[in-house]
Protein backbone atom coordinates (compact mmCIF):
# COMPACT_ATOMS: atom_id res chain seq x y z
CA UNK A 1 0.00 0.00 0.00
CA UNK A 2 1.18 3.65 -0.65
CA UNK A 3 1.92 4.65 2.69
CA UNK A 4 2.67 8.84 1.07
CA UNK A 5 1.12 11.98 2.76
CA UNK A 6 1.24 15.07 1.44
CA UNK A 7 1.91 17.87 3.89
CA UNK A 8 2.44 21.32 2.69
CA UNK A 9 0.88 24.86 4.73
CA UNK A 10 1.19 28.37 4.39
CA UNK A 11 3.42 30.43 6.82
CA UNK A 12 0.74 30.58 9.68
CA UNK A 13 1.15 26.51 10.32
CA UNK A 14 4.88 25.80 9.45
CA UNK A 15 5.76 24.91 13.19
CA UNK A 16 2.55 22.40 13.37
CA UNK A 17 3.03 21.01 10.00
CA UNK A 18 6.65 19.57 11.10
CA UNK A 19 5.29 18.61 14.26
CA UNK A 20 2.64 16.27 12.25
CA UNK A 21 5.26 15.32 9.77
CA UNK A 22 7.18 13.72 12.74
CA UNK A 23 4.55 12.02 14.26
CA UNK A 24 2.99 10.23 11.45
CA UNK A 25 6.68 8.85 10.64
CA UNK A 26 6.52 7.27 13.77
CA UNK A 27 3.47 5.64 12.66
CA UNK A 28 4.74 3.99 10.00
CA UNK A 29 3.08 6.84 7.08
CA UNK A 30 5.67 8.57 4.46
CA UNK A 31 5.35 12.16 5.14
CA UNK A 32 6.25 14.08 1.56
CA UNK A 33 6.53 17.57 3.23
CA UNK A 34 6.76 20.25 -0.10
CA UNK A 35 7.06 23.54 2.29
CA UNK A 36 7.40 26.23 2.81
CA UNK A 37 10.08 25.97 5.13
CA UNK A 38 10.46 29.86 5.30
CA UNK A 39 8.00 32.24 7.87
CA UNK A 40 7.45 34.99 5.36
CA UNK A 41 4.23 35.57 4.40
CA UNK A 42 2.72 33.24 1.15
CA UNK A 43 0.08 32.23 -0.23
CA UNK A 44 -2.00 29.42 0.63
CA UNK A 45 -3.76 28.76 -2.85
CA UNK A 46 -0.18 27.93 -4.07
CA UNK A 47 0.56 25.22 -1.20
CA UNK A 48 -3.35 23.73 -1.59
CA UNK A 49 -2.73 23.38 -4.87
CA UNK A 50 0.33 21.64 -5.02
CA UNK A 51 -0.39 19.24 -1.84
CA UNK A 52 -3.46 18.03 -3.71
CA UNK A 53 -1.34 17.71 -7.33
CA UNK A 54 0.09 14.90 -5.47
CA UNK A 55 -2.46 13.29 -3.96
CA UNK A 56 -4.67 13.52 -7.37
CA UNK A 57 -2.05 11.97 -9.34
CA UNK A 58 -1.48 8.92 -7.02
CA UNK A 59 1.82 9.97 -5.84
CA UNK A 60 0.23 9.85 -2.33
CA UNK A 61 -2.32 8.32 -0.64
CA UNK A 62 -3.44 11.36 1.79
CA UNK A 63 -2.47 14.78 2.43
CA UNK A 64 -2.67 17.05 5.29
CA UNK A 65 -2.62 20.54 4.55
CA UNK A 66 -2.55 23.60 7.05
CA UNK A 67 -3.03 27.53 7.43
CA UNK A 68 -4.29 29.81 9.90
CA UNK A 69 -7.72 29.01 9.81
CA UNK A 70 -7.54 25.26 7.45
CA UNK A 71 -10.22 27.13 5.77
CA UNK A 72 -8.48 28.92 2.62
CA UNK A 73 -6.09 26.14 1.93
CA UNK A 74 -8.96 23.54 2.09
CA UNK A 75 -10.85 25.22 -0.89
CA UNK A 76 -7.62 25.37 -2.69
CA UNK A 77 -7.06 21.91 -2.14
CA UNK A 78 -10.73 20.97 -3.46
CA UNK A 79 -10.24 23.22 -6.70
CA UNK A 80 -8.38 20.15 -7.93
CA UNK A 81 -10.11 17.26 -9.73
CA UNK A 82 -10.84 14.00 -7.46
CA UNK A 83 -9.78 15.56 -4.02
CA UNK A 84 -12.20 15.70 -1.21
CA UNK A 85 -10.99 17.66 1.81
CA UNK A 86 -12.37 18.71 4.26
CA UNK A 87 -11.76 20.96 7.89
CA UNK A 88 -11.70 18.92 11.05
CA UNK A 89 -11.09 20.97 14.68
CA UNK A 90 -12.27 17.90 16.60
CA UNK A 91 -11.66 13.77 16.07
CA UNK A 92 -14.98 13.32 15.29
CA UNK A 93 -15.65 14.93 12.16
CA UNK A 94 -12.24 13.60 11.29
CA UNK A 95 -13.51 9.79 11.35
CA UNK A 96 -16.40 10.86 9.63
CA UNK A 97 -14.68 12.82 6.59
CA UNK A 98 -12.98 9.10 5.95
CA UNK A 99 -15.78 6.89 6.62
CA UNK A 100 -18.73 8.98 4.77
CA UNK A 101 -16.99 11.02 2.41
CA UNK A 102 -14.14 9.25 1.42
CA UNK A 103 -12.04 12.13 2.47
CA UNK A 104 -8.53 12.38 0.89
CA UNK A 105 -7.01 15.20 2.44
CA UNK A 106 -7.42 16.92 5.50
CA UNK A 107 -7.07 20.14 7.10
CA UNK A 108 -6.39 21.95 9.88
CA UNK A 109 -6.37 25.28 11.33
CA UNK A 110 -3.30 26.17 13.01
CA UNK A 111 -4.51 29.11 14.64
CA UNK A 112 -7.63 26.98 15.78
CA UNK A 113 -6.46 24.04 17.06
CA UNK A 114 -3.89 23.15 19.84
CA UNK A 115 -0.49 20.76 18.43
CA UNK A 116 -1.45 17.59 20.74
CA UNK A 117 -5.36 18.37 19.99
CA UNK A 118 -4.16 17.97 15.72
CA UNK A 119 -2.26 14.89 16.24
CA UNK A 120 -5.40 13.49 17.50
CA UNK A 121 -7.52 14.30 14.82
CA UNK A 122 -4.48 13.35 12.33
CA UNK A 123 -4.67 9.88 14.08
CA UNK A 124 -8.43 9.77 13.59
CA UNK A 125 -8.25 10.88 9.84
CA UNK A 126 -5.49 8.14 9.27
CA UNK A 127 -6.74 5.40 11.36
CA UNK A 128 -10.54 5.21 9.77
CA UNK A 129 -11.58 3.37 6.57
CA UNK A 130 -14.50 4.97 4.25
CA UNK A 131 -17.52 2.57 4.71
CA UNK A 132 -18.75 2.30 0.85
CA UNK A 133 -22.04 1.34 0.36
CA UNK A 134 -24.76 4.08 0.12
CA UNK A 135 -21.82 6.24 1.24
CA UNK A 136 -20.05 5.44 -2.31
CA UNK A 137 -23.09 6.19 -4.34
CA UNK A 138 -23.48 10.18 -2.56
CA UNK A 139 -19.24 10.21 -2.78
CA UNK A 140 -19.73 9.23 -6.49
CA UNK A 141 -22.46 11.54 -7.18
CA UNK A 142 -19.75 14.35 -6.18
CA UNK A 143 -16.84 13.37 -8.42
CA UNK A 144 -19.70 13.61 -11.18
C1 LIG B 1 -2.96 34.04 6.75
O1 LIG B 1 -2.89 35.18 7.52
C2 LIG B 1 -4.34 33.42 6.84
O2 LIG B 1 -5.27 34.18 6.15
C3 LIG B 1 -4.32 32.00 6.31
O3 LIG B 1 -3.38 31.25 7.03
C4 LIG B 1 -5.62 31.22 6.41
O4 LIG B 1 -6.15 31.30 7.69
C5 LIG B 1 -6.62 31.45 5.36
O5 LIG B 1 -7.62 30.74 5.23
Amino acid sequence: MNKRIALSSDHAAIDLRRAIAAHIETLGWEPVDIGPTSPESTHYPTHGQAAAALVASGDCRLGIVLCGTGQGIMMAANKVAGIRCGVCSETFSAKMIRAHNNANMLSIGARVVGSDLAIEIVEAFLTTEFEGGRHATRVDMLEA
